[in-house]
């Protein structure tokens, strides 16, 4: 092979692996595409809301060592929609009562489309002006529903789980420092387990959490968190942070929010209000009755991917002292040395735990301004 085959045989080589694509054959994808979110949407009346199928089957139908030639999208599209879609629960089916409402409209759905498509860096403002803003904005409708300032700090995330780490990593750092192990955490029997895992992975003994009794109608008892504060603090630990619920998950118990808000600002606790089912009832009257005294709380759970109607994964932490986020989570690797600092704007990858982070905002902005 003289020089110049050689350079042509490469290039056939490279050419054969680029990613770019005619924008016809794009959109005919795109196409079909819609076309089974839209067959799945408007045919999940017809289908069972719940298919189960045990591991061994699903290695039968899906198991293959990893591909070396190309597929179409139609094949794609054909296994995908033999092998992969009829196993698996509907969460979004009319007939599925199993978890919380969880369903994500069709805007919400599109808007992740346009997310994903556009592939947005939103970990800072530098990058990404436009969708930081909007983030912002969401972030402000919902400081307004709970009567937060609007100073106050925040930030999209995964879902309920993570902004419960994301809000117990900031009242450690922020109560009690480098050197925790006589902190001691307060919550009630009925709490999410992902308090409890939060609590672990940011280096939380058992022994340094107390499970809370709750009341005939499950919702924290006073008395009980009272005396176990006190008791600690005579055993000369550092109770930092109490955790309260606005919806616990197995019953919806609303715990006592307005008397935990007065009792930590008396005994310097971080009052971090789990509303990650609970918190859109904020938009109703009897809601905002329940949830009194959110106002008052160091940070807030929310979850828009349960009661707000957009797809997985969604969810929010609101801290009321943004600094408090900033203190906790901001880095300064060399290679971001050029990111503007400046207190007037706002760089997510300070505010908790990503730096990469998907333009999470748009699907929750559209929706909500959609209908
Ligand atoms: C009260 C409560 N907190 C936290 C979570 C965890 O949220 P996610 O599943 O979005 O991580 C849930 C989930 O059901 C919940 O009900």
């Amino acid at each position: 092979m003289d020089k110049d085959q050689h350079i042509d045989a490469l290039k056939a080589c490279i050419s054969d692996v680029t990613l770019d694509m005619d924008p016809h054959k794009m959109r005919q994808m795109g196409y079909q595409v819609i076309d089974t979110i839209v067959d799945h949407i408007s045919g999940l009346n017809e289908r069972s809301p719940a298919n189960f199928a045990d591991p061994p089957t699903m290695k039968a139908l899906l198991d293959e060592p990893m591909p070396e030639q190309p597929q179409t999208m139609e094949a794609l599209l054909d296994t995908f929609k033999e092998r992969v879609y009829p196993y698996a629960i509907h969460p979004d089916h009319p007939r599925f009562f199993g978890y919380f409402p969880c369903s994500g409209s069709i805007v919400g759905i599109l808007a992740d489309a346009l997310a994903s498509g556009t592939n947005f860096f939103a970990g800072h403002w530098y990058a990404a002006a436009g969708p930081s803003q909007v983030e912002l904005v969401v972030l402000d409708w919902f400081k307004t529903m709970l009567g937060y300032p609007s100073e106050a700090g925040g930030l999209l995330v995964s879902g309920g789980s993570m902004a419960n780490l994301t809000a117990l990593t900031a009242a450690r750092h922020n109560k009690l420092g480098e050197r925790f192990d006589d902190g001691v955490l307060y919550f009630s029997e009925q709490s999410h387990a992902s308090i409890d895992r939060a609590a672990r992975v940011i280096g939380f003994r058992q022994d340094q959490i107390r499970y809370i009794t709750v009341d005939e109608t499950y919702r924290l008892d006073m008395n009980t968190l009272k005396q176990a504060v006190e008791a600690d603090r005579k055993a000369g630990l550092r109770p930092f942070c109490v955790v309260a619920n606005a919806g616990s998950t197995n019953t919806g118990a609303v715990d006592p929010i307005f008397d935990l808000a007065a009792f930590s600002m008396e005994q310097n606790l971080w009052l971090h209000v789990d509303a990650a089912y609970g918190g859109f009832s904020m938009l109703s009257d009897r809601g905002r009755h329940l949830l009194r005294g959110i106002d008052e709380a160091d940070s807030i759970t929310l979850d828009p991917h349960k009661w707000l109607y957009v797809p997985f994964e969604a969810g929010s932490l609101l801290c009321k002292d943004r600094k408090s986020l900033e203190r906790t989570f901001t880095m300064h690797p060399e290679y971001l040395q050029d990111i503007d600092r400046d207190d007037n704007l706002v760089n997510f990858c300070d505010h908790g735990i990503q730096l990469t982070r998907s333009f999470r905002a748009l699907k929750i902005w559209m929706t909500l301004k959609h209908y």
